[in-house]
């Protein structure tokens, strides 16, 4: 839909006031170029390429980064463009703390003044594990360079015993049945040994699967990119075609905003949901959308919900992994069993429309692949709750839940914080039943610190015992996208600032029904007024550092959990070459 616009000239590019130029600053940044052993041809008058590269030796997701980067550098120089590899935070989901949601906006801010202050004319960003995604674009939708994501890929399937493993869901799952005594410390150290067996993200529909195919499906990756599992030779590949397209992309002045549109987003949206995908795409997207100056509300979410089934088969809501969805057509193919739903007319960095690049797509395994007449769940992936618990709203996946909590009215049994219930949730005297509702508080942007992947609350061990394996559980905090289970999060406002999650005592009956979309707490509005006057906040979590900074400026689940100061509508300047 961008309209197109006229080829830039070599005296056009941003780089050119750095290197091309007769002054005394320019004669210093070529003198310093050439110190590195450039000649002026190589880098002067040609598009300078930003490889944002969130490569580290502690994120196995991104392991093969570093290679990759080597594969977009060769593309770029094939097209006539110059790199230049930049290193950003790597936000290895498994190892950093207290969780990379605290992180995500940091990410985003390094990746927009990497690009700000540096001399570049456009941008390829390397990244796939949860954070990163919506981080690394962020960033780039802010600065609003041509830029194009390169998704890591997902690893190659696990096995334990010729089972297939999934990082994640299938952790979850083995765990609960060695607490259940159902299998033995050998067994569980096996699939230790057999879940992660390459490098590459998480290899379910989890947040860095769902984040890469949002990617995708707003246009801002080449066809097929998100589905290439990591080790796979068409991985390099694909990254040396994104190397040289980021340089057309340049010469062609082809931005991030010329991408995103409402249709472009609601065609994420619509992918998202097909694709069962994880709760915590819908904090990013928000975001996403906003840097953009588009105004998406969790209410968008919840209409295309309604309308777009479940169509891939892919755990945790269904059965196989991710290299299974790459050999069943991936992504692309994916997208033609959507066509009736989406805007096929959105422009992609491909320079091609969504609906050009799918165009030659095919499904080679309907069971993986479905269609929407052979859904596996009939509406979307993730209904979004509204009432007196949750004005600001929150959401649950009735998909990956047990179909008698999706109407349920049951007592509270209310943990303060996550230490609390840890320290209480295997007591044999916990006074809990199957109809329970497990609350958990102080566990958002705010309280957590950083919304923690806390909201699939373990199940009490005397009732995993008699074989109880759901319950419903509510919380501010965030799910692993790897995660199932009747589990209602990102309550907003959240309880560390007074929300009504805060207000809530055991015994309180809490009521839910998901096909009206309703949360109720069953107590008067005397009784909470009375409550909030009681209540007092907690001190703030951080005093100093960007952890101050955080708490001062994030915004509340449904508008992103973003820096108020970094959303659309405040321009920041380009940098004076003095
Ligand atoms: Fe990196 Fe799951 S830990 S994607």
């Amino acid at each position: 839909m961008a309209e197109k616009k006229p080829l830039k000239r070599p005296e056009d590019l941003r780089s050119h006031r750095w290197f091309g130029v007769n002054d005394l600053r320019s004669f210093a940044h070529r003198a310093r170029m050439k110190q590195m052993g450039y000649a002026r041809e190589e880098f002067s008058g040609r598009p300078v390429i930003a490889i944002v590269n969130t490569w580290s030796d502690i994120n196995p997701c991104h392991a093969h980064l570093r290679e990759r980067a080597e594969d977009v550098k060769r593309g770029i120089l094939q097209a006539g463009g110059f790199p230049l590899e930049l290193p950003a935070m790597s936000l290895a989901e498994p190892f950093v703390k207290p969780t990379t949601m605290l992180y995500r906006n940091f990410l985003a801010m390094e990746t927009e003044e990497l690009l700000r202050s540096h001399p570049v004319d456009g941008a390829v960003l390397l990244g796939g594990c949860d954070k990163t995604t919506p981080g690394l674009l962020m960033g780039a939708i802010s600065m609003n360079l041509p830029a194009i994501f390169v998704p890591a890929g997902p690893m190659l399937n696990g096995n334990w015993e010729g089972r297939p493993l999934g990082m994640g869901s299938d952790t979850w799952k083995y765990w609960n049945e060695l607490r259940a005594g159902k299998i033995t410390e050998q067994d569980w150290e096996e699939i230790e040994n057999g879940i992660a067996p390459s490098h590459g993200h998480c290899q379910v529909m989890g947040t860095a699967s769902t984040m890469t195919a949002i990617a995708e499906a707003l246009g801002m990756t080449l066809t097929g990119a998100s589905s290439i599992p990591a080790p796979d030779s068409n991985h390099p590949r694909m990254c040396a075609s994104a190397g040289r397209r980021s340089v057309e992309m340049v010469w062609q002045d082809q931005k991030p905003r010329d991408i995103m549109s409402t249709e472009s987003v609601d065609n994420a949206i619509t992918v998202h949901m097909a694709l069962g995908g994880s709760t915590n795409a819908i904090i990013h997207l928000i975001a996403m959308a906003r840097r953009a100056g588009i105004d998406l509300t969790l209410s968008r979410f919840d209409e295309i919900s309604r309308r777009t089934p479940v169509i891939a088969n892919l755990r945790p809501a269904g059965e196989f992994l991710m290299e299974d969805f790459y050999y069943a057509g991936g992504l692309p193919a994916f997208m033609t069993c959507l066509r009736d739903l989406l805007t096929l007319t959105c422009m992609t960095v491909t320079g091609k429309t969504l609906g050009e690049n799918i165009a030659r797509a095919k499904v080679h395994n309907p069971d993986i692949i479905r269609t929407l007449e052979n859904s596996i769940y009939a509406e979307g992936a993730t209904a979004v709750l509204q009432g007196n618990l949750a004005p600001g709203g929150c959401v649950m996946k009735p998909a990956a839940a047990e179909a008698k909590f999706l109407i349920h009215r049951g007592p509270a049994l209310v943990f303060r914080d996550y230490n609390h219930m840890a320290a209480e949730i295997d007591r044999d005297d916990l006074d809990v039943t199957e109809d329970t509702v497990l609350v958990l508080q102080n566990a958002g942007p705010q309280g957590g610190p950083g919304m923690p992947e806390w909201g699939m609350l373990p199940i009490p061990k005397k009732l995993l015992a008699k074989g109880v394996r759901d319950m419903l559980r509510i919380s501010d905090s965030r799910m692993s996208g790897t995660s199932y289970g009747a589990c209602i999060l990102h309550v907003a406002p959240e309880s560390f600032t007074g929300g009504p999650l805060a207000l809530v005592e055991t015994g309180d009956m809490i009521e839910t029904d998901v096909a009206n979309r309703r949360i109720h707490l069953d107590v008067s509005d005397e009784q909470l007024n009375q409550r909030r006057r009681r209540w007092s906040a907690l001190p703030p979590r951080y005093e100093r550092g960007y952890g101050k900074l955080f708490s001062n400026h994030v915004s509340q689940a449904d508008k992103g959990c973003d820096f108020d100061f970094l959303e659309d509508g405040f321009p920041t300047p380009d940098p004076e070459i003095h």
